[in-house]
């Protein structure tokens, strides 16, 4: 496939020497695409997206099996920087902004970030304006420290300065975690706008598959180190165990069950029911 933009393939992530968080992960995203990774928690989406970016070089783990090609390069285990240099930006779960700085500050970190970057995104570098557009309340807010934002505005920022860096994969971790239901639709909205706009890769992590699967094209449902199902959006959607796992059919309120269960029980119903 010729705009495969990454694969990942058969990769095993090993914390400190010791600790298997994923195991024969096989995961692709071609150019243009949004990709999402679904899973429960402790599933390794973390991991994933912090394998691909880089960062698991700073939490003690390593890509210990595995390829990670990123527009043909294997970049497994490469630092961090050369991985933002390839192209590569990551908004993580936690610490998405420098709260003692204020919106435009954090942006122009993105900014420098981005001119010591590479050839990443093609055509035309994003300016302050650029983000703007796609997040007006960010412009409103230019002189608040970011500290003070509330979770949703903390997300477009964090989003805004890693596309000032002019990636060609934006990786997402939890894009909804802790937000008001329109404040998700709004922020997946943007990403939509701003795929549609700058022709980028984004590879977004959620919990809420409801939300994430409405916005991508593909989906990768993990459990336990491994990717378990995957397949087109609208496939997965209507697809009877997402929903009963994910988007809470059939299950007993608050009850959380694991995927493979769902999975196991949906398969006796078909066969005894
Ligand atoms: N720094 C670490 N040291 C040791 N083990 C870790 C570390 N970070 C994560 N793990 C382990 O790796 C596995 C995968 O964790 P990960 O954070 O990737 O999952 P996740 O799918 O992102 O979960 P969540 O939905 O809760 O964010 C878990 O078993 C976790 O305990
Ligand atoms: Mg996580």
């Amino acid at each position: 496939m010729s705009d495969l933009l990454l694969s990942v393939e058969q990769v095993e992530v090993v914390y400190h020497d010791v600790v298997t968080a994923v195991q024969g992960v096989n995961l692709t995203a071609r150019a243009g695409q949004i990709v999402c990774l679904l899973g429960s928690n402790g599933a390794g989406k973390t991991t994933t997206l912090r394998a691909i970016s880089g960062f698991i070089g700073l939490d003690h783990a390593r890509v210990t099996g595995g390829r990670i090609v990123f527009a043909g390069e294997d970049i497994a285990n490469a630092a961090p920087h050369i991985c933002a240099r390839a192209g590569i930006a990551l908004v993580a779960e936690r610490d998405k902004v420098f709260e003692q700085l204020s919106v435009r500050e954090n942006l122009e970190i993105g900014m420098v970030a981005g001119k010591t970057g590479s050839q990443a995104a093609g055509g035309d570098r994003l300016d302050l304006k650029g983000i703007y557009r796609f997040f007006p309340e960010l412009e409103r807010l230019t002189g608040r420290q970011a500290g003070f934002l509330s979770g949703g505005e903390r997300q477009m920022l964090a989003i805004g300065s890693a596309l000032l860096t002019s990636p060609r994969l934006l990786l997402i971790d939890e894009l909804s975690l802790g937000l008001a239901p329109v404040v998700v639709e709004r922020l997946a909205a943007a990403l939509t706008d701003i795929r549609d706009a700058l022709g980028i890769t984004i590879l977004l992590v959620e919990q809420n598959a409801n939300i994430a699967l409405s916005i991508a094209d593909y989906g990768f449902v993990m459990e336990n180190g491994r990717i378990v199902l995957d397949g087109d959006a609208g496939r997965l959607l209507a697809h009877g165990d997402i929903q009963e796992f994910y988007l809470g059919q059939g299950a007993a309120a608050g009850e959380r069950r694991s995927y493979r269960a769902v999975k196991q029980y949906a398969r006796k119903r078909r066969w005894y029911g």
